[in-house]
């Protein structure tokens, strides 16, 4: 097995590649003046099962790109296999033609790694419609999960703490955390009006639960411009409660998200599917498991 990290991959290339006891290489990466992508592999990838390893965040078609190039380039080169391993895995909520005329990304994504890739392994990818990744992929796909890593986090760092999943599809990361550190959890409603508009409502039953003075971590697999947890701790916060945490899987943080969330007091945690500065949970023995 021989470990290649994309331009979007080396923030884990090192960290995998050291648990496995071997290099981790780096894909030569430039670009044309007119803005195209250059590619090159420096290393023997002869009847090698090659690992991609590539996290889809910020220039996220440049990413695809550099993917398909060189998985591509990496089968001519004589590669036994080529499996990319995806911390973050984009497009995944667009999973259907909400309204008229619109792409259904999800589909073409997945279309495109099937078609080069032989197999792929992605860290808590957001499913909601399709209950797992054999109803995305037509290649060995492998959903690995941070669950534990979480759970571990809050038994060391939060006391008592109360979970909250702010919207139902929450439910996978938020219930079985909760479960996994014996506390009690919540899922509440969520209305999404557009990218930045979100209302996150209450049940009539939890309304009667002892937020008072309580610890709360609210539990979901991504934050991107924030406004879901910010919806979900302003409401938390007319119930009195101690602190408000966040733990995410991925952090993607958009735009000033992590302001934000600072200024409403929400104390935010994520792994480092992406990095970034409030990345203290590191995934890459979730992903040398899930390789070994
Ligand atoms: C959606 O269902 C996801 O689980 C997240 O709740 C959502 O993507 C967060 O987005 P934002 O931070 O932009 O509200």
């Amino acid at each position: 097995m021989i470990i290649v990290s994309g331009s979007h991959g080396d923030h884990l290339g090192d960290l995998i590649a050291k648990r496995l006891g071997i290099k981790n290489y780096n894909l030569f990466l430039n670009k044309f003046p007119d803005d195209e992508i250059y590619l090159r592999f420096e290393c023997n990838l002869k009847n090698k099962v090659v690992v991609l390893l590539q996290s889809f965040y910020k220039n996220i078609s440049d990413c695809i790109i550099e993917v398909i190039f060189a998985a591509k380039t990496a089968h001519e080169l004589g590669a036994k296999k080529v499996i990319l391993v995806a911390p973050y895995f984009p497009y995944l909520r667009q999973d259907k033609r909400f309204h008229k005329g619109e792409a259904v990304s999800q589909n073409i994504i997945t279309d495109l790694i099937d078609r080069y890739f032989d197999g792929a392994y992605l860290i808590d990818p957001h499913l909601h419609r399709k209950k797992n990744l054999q109803q995305m992929f037509k290649i060995k796909a492998k959903n690995l999960t941070t669950i534990n890593l979480i759970a571990d986090y809050i038994k060391k760092n939060i006391p008592e703490p109360i979970i909250i999943g702010p919207d139902e599809e929450s439910y996978k990361w938020a219930r079985k955390v909760a479960h996994i550190i014996n506390a009690d959890s919540y899922i509440l409603n969520k209305q999404r009006y557009d990218s930045y508009h979100v209302k996150v409502r209450m049940s009539r039953t939890n309304k009667n639960i002892g937020f008072r003075n309580k610890n709360i971590v609210i539990v979901d697999d991504i934050v991107s411009t924030g406004h879901t947890i910010l919806e979900t701790a302003k409401m938390l916060k007319k119930f009195r409660v101690k602190k408000v945490y966040c733990i995410c899987v991925h952090g993607i943080f958009a735009g000033s998200a992590l302001n934000k969330l600072k200024k409403a007091g929400v104390a935010i945690i994520s792994t480092n599917t992406v990095p970034n500065k409030k990345a203290k949970i590191d995934v890459s023995k979730v992903i040398y498991d899930g390789l070994v």
